[in-house]
């Protein structure tokens, strides 16, 4: 007999955990499927366990970097790498978040499945374990299925010496060299992340620069610089073309602009990027529309082209983030439980963490001049103009802020620095709730922190920053698109 419920949700992520949360809130009887990781991708093998192994390469940077100025002597200048301690720490990190998930499901009567989901008809799921196989039915069921990453040809994960991201943030030693291929988020995080470590760090990146289209490139050129000095190198127009294997590593031919080259290392690490799992759980099977990039079609609810059946998260539309799929989760249970509510956020914040970190909330110059704002005032204000971040000695970057230059409406705002991934949230909210530059100038902000840079960066965009020396309005030309403090 198949157990019966209101809702259920296929992947346990921050989308469908979520999600399960709020339908059980809602007073719906809810389960949730979940094949391996209870809380996905992110707090397994994604952002958790990654966060925690940047932080502990940032607190390795900052001890060899910064420790000597700041007073501190270090043993013959040394600071030893212990990886196998470093990973137990890092997966008690992820254990206790997954267990949390577990507890937070548990205490709201969800039902919790563990097994492979796949639907039999799209009223009925089996879900398979190695217990056998059950079935479920559900008046409505969530897919939030996410995604994997993308293989390329010849480059097949084997998770021993060709590396996906999963088995980059699982490595029992620390390697000499690494080469990674794709400079994209996944690649520039975890790059940067063993070239704290201690790692010689190679980056193959097919386009003409790394993050092209992920972030504000004048941000990108701030990290650009700090992988040069922190000794990544970065090889542009580059494209893995082979790899065999040469001694206890990897021999890796790439062509760089025409040229071959090989390039010897312990691993190779590939993250070119992820695709929605939409081809599993016999979705396809059931009626479900998929588009040409692989993603479930939805509308602005989230609804399928079968109308009992929702997608949400990775599997569901870009971008491929936790916080989008957590907020379409919440989203899609109060759809379900009858309340008037779609998709209508302004932005979707995102944050890079690279070295200085790189967040953004909003439009870039170039997509607010394409979506019609002509005349743009532009603010820029410099973290080393911050007195919080001279004394934690983080001066690399700045904030930009960028409005409509007839209304003063923020329309974007990019951080490259110190705490960017936590000073973003103001930004997004400024958006949201279609902040003037007035509304985030005349907020008082706390002294002394990094919040006031924000403050100062509106300041800037109407020509009067007080920590940056900004040319007098006379001086400026009439017309000129956008005022800049280019401090
Ligand atoms: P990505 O799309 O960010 O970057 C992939 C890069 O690989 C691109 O720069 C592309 O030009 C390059 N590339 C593609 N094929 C190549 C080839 N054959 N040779 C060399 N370079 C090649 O993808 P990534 O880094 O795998 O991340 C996937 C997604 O995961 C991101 O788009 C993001 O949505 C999410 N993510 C979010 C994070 C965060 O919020 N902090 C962290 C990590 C991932």
């Amino acid at each position: 007999m198949a157990q019966k419920f209101d809702v259920v949700v296929v992947g346990a992520g921050p989308g469908g955990y979520v999600a399960a949360i709020r339908c059980a809130q809602l007073g719906l009887s809810t389960a949730v499927v979940e094949r391996e990781w209870m809380g996905g991708v992110c707090l397994n093998v994604g952002c958790i366990p990654s966060k925690a192994l940047i932080t502990a390469g940032h607190f390795l940077d900052r001890l060899r970097n910064d420790a000597p100025e700041m007073g501190f002597k270090l043993p013959k200048g040394e600071v030893a790498v212990d990886m196998a301690q470093m990973q137990k720490w890092k997966r008690g990190v992820c254990d206790r978040m997954a267990g949390g998930v577990e507890q937070l499901l548990k205490g709201n009567g969800v039902t919790v499945l563990r097994g492979e989901a796949t639907f039999k008809t799209a009223q009925e799921l089996g879900v398979k374990s190695s217990s056998g196989e059950e079935s479920v039915t559900a008046k409505n069921f969530i897919i939030a299925t996410g995604s994997r990453p993308i293989e390329i040809p010849g480059f097949a994960f084997d998770e021993k010496l060709v590396l996906s991201s999963t088995g980059a943030l699982a490595l029992a030693d620390l390697p000499k060299k690494l080469v990674v291929i794709g400079g994209g988020y996944i690649g520039l995080e975890l790059g940067s992340m063993y070239a704290h470590l201690g790692v010689e760090v190679t980056v193959v990146e097919a386009g003409k620069g790394v993050l092209q289209g992920a972030a504000d490139p004048d941000c990108v050129q701030v990290v650009a610089r700090k992988l040069k000095k922190t000794g990544v190198e970065v090889l542009t127009e580059a494209k893995a073309k082979s790899w065999k294997k040469s001694g206890s590593g990897v021999e890796v031919v790439v062509d760089v602009k025409g040229a071959a080259r090989a390039i010897k290392a312990d691993k190779v690490v590939v993250t070119v990027g992820r695709k929605p799992n939409s081809d599993q759980a016999n979705l396809k099977g059931i009626g479900l529309q998929v588009d040409e990039r692989g993603f479930v079609k939805t509308d602005a609810r989230r609804r399928t082209s079968v109308p009992h059946i929702f997608a949400i998260g990775d599997v569901a539309c870009q971008p491929m983030l936790a916080h989008k799929a957590s907020h379409e989760g919440v989203l899609v249970a109060e759809v379900i439980a009858g309340k008037n509510r779609a998709y209508d956020a302004k932005t979707v914040p995102a944050v890079i963490f690279v070295d200085p970190e790189i967040a953004s909330a909003g439009m870039t110059e170039e997509e607010a001049k394409a979506a019609g704002h002509t005349d743009l005032k532009v603010g820029k204000f410099p973290f080393a103009a911050n007195g919080r971040a001279v004394s934690m000695m983080e001066t690399d970057g700045f904030v930009k802020m960028i409005a409509d230059a007839k209304t003063d409406v923020v329309l974007g705002i990019h951080i490259v620095g110190p705490e960017a991934s936590n000073l973003i949230s103001e930004a997004a909210l400024a958006i949201e709730m279609g902040a003037r530059l007035q509304d985030i100038a005349l907020t008082i902000h706390p002294h002394p922190t990094l919040g006031e840079t924000m403050m100062e960066a509106a300041e800037a965009a109407l020509g009067h920053a007080i920590h940056v020396i900004q040319k007098p309005l006379a001086a400026r030309k009439e017309g000129a698109p956008g005022l800049r403090a280019d401090a």
